[in-house]
């Protein structure tokens, strides 16, 4: 690798299952309204995976999509990245080689990474580590996909309206053009209060596993860290990277909820319309947010080479970063 190389996105990709569920559609089963749910989330529908389909299947649906956006063939890869809580198998095998074997990646090393909804944003800077140091020339798959709607529970009015299925996929590749590719990221945890936003079940001894396999959310403290969080990401890349906002073409956020958008952005002196937003549309997919956001961006024809991207993410573990993209 050349010492002035740097990591681009060559292609995206992105795939929501065909069934769309509308607030309408949970408030016939729960005791809530499309008012109430799209007053304090900003969320119209989610899309919902069907009984026949898994995370691999939609994982795989994204990164064709990709592979065939940046003219790459899977053959050539080098490494599978796939960040998701949801997997096809509970602990092993990873997700990343199931696809691995779907695609055909013969040359391809293939991991999994768990930082929930964070977990795209920490895979493009592994990747970007992993690509800076081995198999320099071949590019890189990674995946962010999550099938919420097996782990909520779907009695819970106050988890399981937030969430949707969906996958979202980039293609790495390195390149010398100037102006282009990802100059930094910022990865942060604070893992001293697990219990704020976590996924029941496990092998833990303490204390010991008692509840199925589901989520559980404490939404005003999730609420008030993820302003904070969210905020702070994208500041640190205006300081660090010394930026005027000017210069920042779009902030590509984690879609987690509507106000949670709007008061990060209050606390930035970024113009409001560089926020991309679908969560209307797509609900929160965790780990699929910030790839299917960035596809959709990347297909809507607005970003033009060298665009300044910055996208900022927070999740369970809690785990908040972000990365700064010349697209
Ligand atoms: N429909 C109707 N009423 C509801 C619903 C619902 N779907 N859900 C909760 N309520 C009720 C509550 O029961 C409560 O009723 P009560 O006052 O009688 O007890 C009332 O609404 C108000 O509850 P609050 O908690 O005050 O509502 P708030 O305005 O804080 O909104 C929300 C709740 C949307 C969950 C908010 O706290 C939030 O957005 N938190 C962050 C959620 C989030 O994005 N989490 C991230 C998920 S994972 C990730 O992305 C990393």
């Amino acid at each position: 690798m050349k010492s002035e190389q740097r990591v681009k996105i060559s292609g995206t990709g992105g795939y929501l299952p065909a069934r769309r569920v509308t607030n309408d559609d949970l408030a016939a089963e729960l005791d809530t309204s499309h008012d109430w749910i799209v007053s304090h989330t900003g969320i119209c529908a989610r899309h919902i995976m069907a009984a026949d389909e898994s995370p691999c299947d939609m994982a795989e649906r994204a990164a064709r999509v990709a592979l065939e956006r940046a003219g790459v063939a899977a053959a050539d890869l080098g490494y599978i990245i796939v960040a998701t809580t949801t997997q096809d198998y509970s602990g092993f095998p990873s997700t990343a080689c199931l696809l691995q074997g779907r695609l055909g990646a013969t040359q391809a090393g293939a991991l999994d990474i768990s930082a929930a909804c964070t977990g795209f944003v920490y895979s493009l800077e592994v990747a970007r580590g992993l690509m800076h140091c081995d198999r320099g020339a071949r590019p890189t798959l990674v995946v962010g996909v999550e099938a919420m709607s097996r782990i909520v529970d779907w009695k819970d009015r106050n988890t399981c309206v937030l969430f949707g299925d969906g996958a979202g996929a980039a293609v790495l590749e390195l390149t010398s053009e100037a102006g282009r590719g990802i100059l930094a990221s910022y990865l942060r945890a604070e893992g001293s209060n697990p219990d704020t936003l976590y996924c029941g079940g496990g092998l833990r001894t303490q204390p010991p596993v008692t509840e199925a396999r589901l989520a559980h959310m404490n939404g005003r403290v999730v609420f008030g860290f993820a302003v904070k969080a969210m905020a702070e990401v994208v500041l640190h890349f205006l300081e660090t990277l010394q930026l005027s906002p000017e210069q920042v073409s779009f902030v590509v956020p984690h879609q987690a909820n509507i106000r949670i958008l709007q008061a990060a952005q209050k606390r930035l002196p970024i113009a409001p319309e560089k926020f991309f937003m679908n969560i209307a549309e797509v609900a929160n997919t965790s780990a699929a947010s910030i790839p299917l956001a960035l596809a959709e961006l990347d297909r809507s024809g607005r970003l033009r080479a060298g665009d300044l991207v910055i996208t900022t993410g927070f999740g369970a573990g809690l785990t908040y970063g972000g990365n700064a993209i010349l697209w």
